[in-house]
């Protein structure tokens, strides 16, 4: 089989090619799935320049990609959820990846059934978006009535938390760009906010539950419109060293040394605020996405495609990611 093989860490595209590799043997519990499809995160990208390199449990050279539909096309012993031609989507999970290949094998407790409602582009786009978004939504224990904040609330992320909160009944409070308002509208938003020209703590108080997907000055700033008692979830302060190692990632001792240290801004700006901070961290789940299925089946769940490449052509997918120009997700399909 060919695959997208990461042979050292750097900014181009000469740091990877599409090469032939064999099969990966099928362990106990494991299936191979026939990759039709594979989304581009940003993490792919940060994961080709090494930013996450001291997590992983592995070294290049080593297959990228994390997002994928495909059909189950062997199973291993043990698998009794899966059978040979279901049709599919996974999160690989930072301790495997292995995406961006014509065959990927993963333990079958991380691959669900796509839902049938959306196409094979729009369903490559919804895993590790919509896992983490759920993640951030129980955490929250969004439900009828939470006055919720997404920041980043069209993108990959944000734009499934959106309309997940939204089926939950949520009164959702989006902050957007200018021109994506209308479409944060159109996902369920009852408030869009134009982060570019209105201050969020203008618009949204009281709030029982923030999902900050941007960090930075937007995490700073969102302490003074939780309210008491309230959840803010980020994807961007980095989780403790036991949930790392719970996600099969490593947890070196430097790093052990470094966290508390560089979470401890965030976390006291909770504490101060009388509220809890919960890192988000991407985490592969057959039952996360089975809930996403189910609910991309029975409300909708919708999702933007940007563009679509060939599957060999990874390098030009990287460039249109980085350009910063697409406005949905990049996708490979064979
Ligand atoms: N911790 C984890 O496990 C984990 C998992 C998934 C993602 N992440 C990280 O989380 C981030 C978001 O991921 P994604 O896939 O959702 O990215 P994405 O699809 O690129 O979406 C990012 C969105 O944020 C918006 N945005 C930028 N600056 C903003 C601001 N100041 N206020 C409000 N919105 C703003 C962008 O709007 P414009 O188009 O107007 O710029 C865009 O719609 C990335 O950095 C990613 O690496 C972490």
């Amino acid at each position: 089989m060919r695959a997208h093989v990461l042979k050292k860490y750097g900014k181009s595209n000469a740091v990877h090619a599409f090469d032939e590799r064999p099969e990966t043997p099928l362990a106990p519990g494991e299936v191979r799935v026939d990759v039709e499809a594979a989304a581009l995160n940003p993490v792919d990208l940060k994961t080709r320049e090494g930013e996450p390199k001291m997590l992983l449990p592995f070294a290049p050279p080593f297959v990228l990609g994390s997002d994928l539909v495909g059909t189950v096309v062997a199973t291993g012993s043990n698998v009794t959820t899966l059978r040979v031609g279901d049709a599919v989507y996974a999160y690989a999970g930072m301790d495997r990846m292995g995406a961006f290949a014509e065959h990927v094998v993963l333990p079958a407790d991380r691959v669900a059934r796509r839902p049938g409602a959306l196409s094979v582009e729009e369903a490559a786009c919804l895993p590790l978006a919509g896992l983490c978004a759920l993640a951030a939504l129980d955490a929250g224990k969004v439900d009828k009535g939470s006055r919720v904040l997404v920041h980043g609330g069209v993108g990959g992320v944000g734009g499934i938390a959106v309309q997940l909160a939204s089926q939950r009944g949520a009164e959702v409070f989006a902050t957007v760009g200018t021109s994506d308002l209308e479409r944060a509208r159109s996902l369920g938003a009852s408030h869009a906010i134009d982060y570019r020209t209105q201050r969020f703590e203008d618009a949204a108080r009281d709030l029982d539950f923030v999902f900050d997907t941007v960090g930075g000055d937007t995490l700073k700033r969102s302490w003074s419109v939780v309210k008491h008692g309230g959840v803010v979830a980020s994807l961007h302060v980095p989780p403790r060293a036991d949930a790392l190692i719970a996600a099969g990632l490593r947890a070196p001792w430097i790093l052990r040394l470094l966290l508390p240290l560089v979470t401890r801004g965030a976390h006291a700006a909770a504490a101060k605020a009388g509220a809890r901070l919960v890192p988000i961290l991407s985490v592969p789940s057959a039952a996360g996405l089975e809930r996403i299925t189910r609910a991309a089946e029975s409300s909708g769940l919708r999702v933007t495609v940007d563009e679509v490449f060939p599957f060999e052509a990874l390098g030009a997918a990287f460039d249109h990611l980085q350009s910063g120009k697409a406005k949905g997700r990049v996708l490979l399909k064979r």
